[in-house]
C-alpha cells in the first residue's frame, strides 16, 4: 500500500492527476491536501469523491504542524506537489500570497516530508517528493529570425514530428532560471528549495517544468476557459498588447500522464520539461477558439470575432515560452497524445456542454460545496 499527498488536487491540473491515481491505481491511498481557495473546487472530483482509496483533507500547506500531522496519521510515502497561487496577473496585483504559498508552502511540504521521513527505519527508501513547476521559471524568449526569414519557422520535435516555432531557440533543462513575473520568481525560488532538499540531506527528489495546459476544470480567468465563456455570453474578449505573444500550449490530461510516468520512472534529482511543441500566437489561439464555440453553438462561424478587444498589455509579459521535452521522449518514451485540433475541439465541447459548472464557478457558488458535501463526514 502506497499513501501518496496530492496537494492542490481540487484545482485545475490537481485535479486530473487525483482522479488518474485513484483510478489507475486502487492499490494507492490518495490523499488530496488543499486549502480550498478561490481556485479550488471539490466539485472538479465529484466522479471519485466516494472512492475507498480516496480521502480528502482541507489544510493550508504553510501550516506546518498540520502538515506534519497529516504525515503522520497517513503514514505518508511520496507527495506530488501541485498548490500553488497560479494566475500572473494576481500576482501582479498580490505578489506577497505568491510567496507565502509557493516559498513558504513547499518549504514546508519539505520539511514535513523530511521530519518524518527521516525518523523511519527505511528512512528515503521507497520515498519520493515531486515538485509540480512551470516554464515561466526559465523567462522569456525572443521570436528570433535567425536568417532572414520570418517566423514562424518549421523545426523537428524528438519524435521527428514537424511543428512551427516562433524563435530558434527553446527551453532546456540546463537553462539558467530568469523568472519576471512574482508567480514564476516564486516558482522559481520554490524549485531552488526542492533540488537544495535533495543536494543537502539526500531527498529523493524530481522537479519538472510544464507548459501552459488547457482542458476540462481550468478557472475561468485564464485564457482558454475565459474566452470560450465570454464568447458563450458575447462578452469582450481582452487580448494584452497585439495578441502576438507566443505559448506552447499542452492537454492537461497528457500533462497528468507525464506526471504518472516520471512519478514511478523519472530519475531522483532529475529534472525533465514537459511541453507539447505547439506554439501559437494569442491572437491565432483566440481566433481558432471562436470559431469553435461558434460553430458548435450553431452560430456562423466566425460571426464573434467582433469580441476581439485589444487592451493594455500585461507588465513584463513574456513574449515566448517554447519547450524542449525531447528528453522526457528520449529517456521515457513521453510524448503528447492529442493534437493540438483535438484537444480544443475537446475542450470547448467539454465547457460547452458542462455550463452548470461554469455558471457555478462564475457565481461563486462551488465554494459552497465543501460544507454541503463534507460537513457530516
Ligand atoms: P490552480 O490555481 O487551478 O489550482 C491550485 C490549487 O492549489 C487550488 O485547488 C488551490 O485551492 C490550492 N492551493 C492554493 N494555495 C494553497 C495552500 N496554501 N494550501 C493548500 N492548497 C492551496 O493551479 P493549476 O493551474 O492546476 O496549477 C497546478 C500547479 O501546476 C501549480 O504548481 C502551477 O505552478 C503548475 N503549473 C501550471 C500550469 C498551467 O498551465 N496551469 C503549467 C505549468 C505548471
Ligand atoms: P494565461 O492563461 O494567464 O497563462 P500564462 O500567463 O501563465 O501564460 O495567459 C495566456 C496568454 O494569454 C498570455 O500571453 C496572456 C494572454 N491573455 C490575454 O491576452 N488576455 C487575457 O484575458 C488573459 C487571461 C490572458
Amino acid at each position: 500500500m502506497k499513501n501518496i499527498i496530492i496537494t492542490g488536487g481540487a484545482g485545475f491540473i490537481g485535479s486530473h492527476v487525483v482522479r488518474l491515481f485513484v483510478n489507475k491505481y486502487p492499490e494507492y491511498h490518495i490523499i488530496n491536501v488543499d486549502k480550498l481557495t478561490y481556485a479550488g473546487n471539490l466539485a472538479n472530483l465529484k466522479d471519485i469523491e466516494n472512492k475507498p482509496n480516496y480521502t480528502f483533507v482541507k489544510a493550508d500547506i504553510c501550516d506546518f504542524e498540520t502538515i506534519m500531522g497529516i504525515f503522520k496519521k497517513y503514514n505518508v510515502d511520496g507527495v506530488i506537489h501541485l498548490a500553488a497561487e497560479s494566475h500572473v496577473d494576481r500576482s501582479i496585483k498580490d505578489p506577497f500570497t505568491f510567496a507565502q504559498t509557493n516559498v513558504m508552502g513547499t518549504l514546508s511540504m519539505l520539511q514535513a516530508a523530511k521530519l518524518y521521513w527521516e525518523e523511519l527505519p527505511e528512512k528515503w527508501e521507497g520515498k519520493r517528493f515531486y515538485h509540480i513547476s512551470t516554464d515561466e521559471v526559465y523567462g522569456a524568449l525572443e521570436l528570433t529570425d535567425p536568417e532572414g526569414i520570418e517566423p514562424p519557422f518549421t523545426t523537428k520535435a524528438s519524435s521527428g514530428k514537424h511543428h512551427l516555432a516562433y524563435g530558434s531557440k527553446f527551453f532546456t533543462e540546463d537553462l539558467k532560471y530568469q523568472p519576471h513575473s512574482p508567480y514564476s520568481a516564486a516558482k522559481a525560488s520554490s524549485d531552488h528549495f526542492v533540488r537544495a532538499f535533495h543536494d543537502t540531506y539526500g531527498m529523493p527528489t524530481i522537479v519538472t517544468n510544464c507548459s501552459n495546459n488547457y482542458g476540462p476544470y481550468q478557472f475561468p480567468e485564464k485564457l482558454i476557459p475565459l474566452f470560450i465563456n465570454n464568447i458563450r455570453h458575447r462578452k469582450p474578449l481582452p487580448v494584452y498588447g497585439k495578441g502576438e505573444n507566443v505559448r506552447d500550449w499542452l492537454y492537461v490530461e497528457d500533462h497528468a500522464r507525464a506526471i504518472d510516468l516520471i512519478f514511478h520512472k523519472g530519475t531522483i534529482a532529475e529534472t525533465y520539461n514537459i511541453g507539447g511543441f505547439n506554439e501559437w500566437k494569442n491572437i491565432d489561439i483566440i481566433k481558432v477558439v471562436i470559431n469553435t464555440v461558434d460553430r458548435l453553438l450553431g452560430r456562423k462561424e466566425g460571426e464573434d470575432m467582433e469580441l476581439i478587444t485589444f487592451v493594455t498589455d500585461r507588465a513584463g509579459h513574456d513574449m515566448r515560452y517554447a519547450i524542449d521535452s525531447t528528453k522526457l521522449q528520449r529517456e521515457l518514451g513521453w510524448e503528447p497524445s492529442l493534437q493540438f485540433e483535438e484537444g480544443i475541439e475537446k475542450t470547448v465541447k467539454w465547457y460547452l456542454e458542462n455550463q452548470a459548472w461554469m455558471d457555478n464557478v462564475t457565481s461563486g457558488d462551488y465554494q459552497k460545496y465543501y460544507e454541503e458535501m463534507y460537513k457530516n463526514r
